[in-house]
């Protein structure tokens, strides 16, 4: 134990002084990083994403582009740092859709999952359900149904399904809504195997380019210094 901590220190104290944006262009501390993470993916991560993270029912797959909460390096960063609704922790991304049972009536949820299956050419347009996405879902799943991640609210376009796409379980998500759980690890794991994940999750094929505004200057050093020593 003590042996491979001491072997394992270098990429440490490297990964702690990096901001998590400026890894990927420092490819011999992200490939390193990468490997970490691949080895803590197996440990901590698995059980609810599958091997190979492809996901299923709830879990996402993170292969793919398809990105809830965003695709770039800090913000899978972020995640992974605070979770999502976890509701003992403040900064932890949240957001509810509610549930329609009751708000709309039952022709009016069947009018609004036709739209959505529309939305990916599986069942005819609806004036009736277009209408109703537009007022009651278009503010957080965008207009065009494509998502908006600021919400975490997921693309319903693409033929890519979280849930579910067939009319049973899009009528059940809309009826009930869905409010998926993902732990946060800044309390389970110390700060260089967050970014090592991070790192990882951003290998998988998915990941996208950090947004330049998004870019800090240079990280505060206090809080990475904190970040060090894995405290939130
Ligand atoms: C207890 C089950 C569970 C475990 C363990 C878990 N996750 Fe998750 N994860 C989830 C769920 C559920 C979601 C989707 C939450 C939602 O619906 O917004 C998620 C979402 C994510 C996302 C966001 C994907 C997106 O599209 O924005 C990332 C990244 C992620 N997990 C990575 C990890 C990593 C890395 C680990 C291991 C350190 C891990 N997860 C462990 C359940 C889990
Ligand atoms: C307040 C924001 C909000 C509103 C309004 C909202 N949703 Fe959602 N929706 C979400 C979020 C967030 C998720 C993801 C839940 C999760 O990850 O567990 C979601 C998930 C879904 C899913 C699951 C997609 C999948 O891949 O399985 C469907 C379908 C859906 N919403 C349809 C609708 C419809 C139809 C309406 C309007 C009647 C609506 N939503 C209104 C935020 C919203």
């Amino acid at each position: 134990m003590q042996a491979a901590d001491v072997k394992r220190a270098p990429l440490v104290n490297a990964l702690a002084a990096i901001p998590v944006e400026q890894l990927v262009a420092d490819q011999k501390l992200y490939q390193g990083a990468v490997a970490g993470g691949a080895a803590a993916f197996k440990v901590h991560c698995v059980q609810c994403h599958g091997s190979g993270a492809i996901g299923s029912k709830g879990y996402p797959n993170l292969n793919d582009d398809d990105w809830l909460w965003g695709g770039d390096i800090a913000a899978i960063h972020y995640t992974l740092t605070h979770g999502i609704r976890n509701p003992d922790h403040p900064e932890t991304r949240v957001s509810a859709m509610p549930a329609f049972d009751g708000v709309l009536t039952p022709a009016e949820i069947a009018s609004v999952v036709g739209h959505v299956q529309s939305l990916s050419g599986k069942a005819k347009p609806n004036a009736k359900g277009a209408e109703l996405f537009a007022t009651n879902c278009a503010s957080c799943h965008g207009v065009d149904g494509k998502g908006l991640r600021e919400f975490g609210a997921p693309n319903l376009a693409d033929g890519i399904w979280l849930y579910g796409g067939d009319k049973a379980t899009l009528t059940e998500t809309v009826k009930y809504s869905r409010q998926g759980v993902m732990p946060r690890w800044n309390d389970k794991l110390d700060a260089a195997t967050i970014k090592m994940l991070a790192a990882y999750v951003y290998s998988l094929g998915g990941g996208e380019a950090t947004p330049a505004a998004a870019v800090p200057a240079a990280a505060p050093a206090t809080m990475e210094a904190k970040a060090a020593n894995g405290q939130p």
